[in-house]
């Protein structure tokens, strides 16, 4: 049993696709034991993406992350972190297997719907970044 963190980015709240992906999480079997939406700051979105400071796509992916809505939800379930990014895949949509999210909906390596957390110790910072203990249903 674990838990990860799973984000509904601003192109995929724009083009009307919250309903598709919570529809596909909750057919994988994954728990949504906490979610919110909301409009991230400059600050906020910053911090999150800490690890990519240094990357040449960090000033563009910080604009298209305050750009419009997200939703922050926390999955658990048995391998919970595996089963998400298997329904996300691959990080550019063009590379991604069909029938994931970013294949199917994902328009560029930058702007590919969904992030989740990518290894146990991101999921415990990126859960803990958004949530606290009280979000929780249980
Ligand atoms: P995500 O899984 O949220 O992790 C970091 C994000 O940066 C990634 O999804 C993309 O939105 C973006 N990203 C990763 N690699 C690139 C890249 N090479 N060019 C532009 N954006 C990228």
């Amino acid at each position: 049993m674990n838990r990860t963190l799973a984000i509904i980015k601003p192109d995929g709240v724009s083009a009307g696709l919250i309903g598709e992906v919570i529809k596909r999480i909750e057919q994988e079997g994954l728990r949504i034991v906490a979610m919110r939406m909301t409009k991230l700051d400059r600050r906020q979105a910053e911090g999150f993406y800490y690890v990519h400071r240094s990357k040449p796509f960090f000033n563009s992916l910080i604009d298209y992350m305050i750009s419009g809505g997200v939703v922050l939800m926390v999955l658990q379930g048995h391998d919970a972190i595996d089963r998400w990014r298997k329904l996300m895949g691959a990080t550019d949509p063009k590379k991604a297997e069909a029938g994931t999210i970013r294949a199917e909906m994902g328009t560029s390596i930058e702007r590919n719907v969904v992030h989740g957390s990518d290894s146990p110790d991101s999921a415990v910072y990126e859960i803990n970044y958004f949530f606290k203990g009280t979000d929780f249903i249980e």
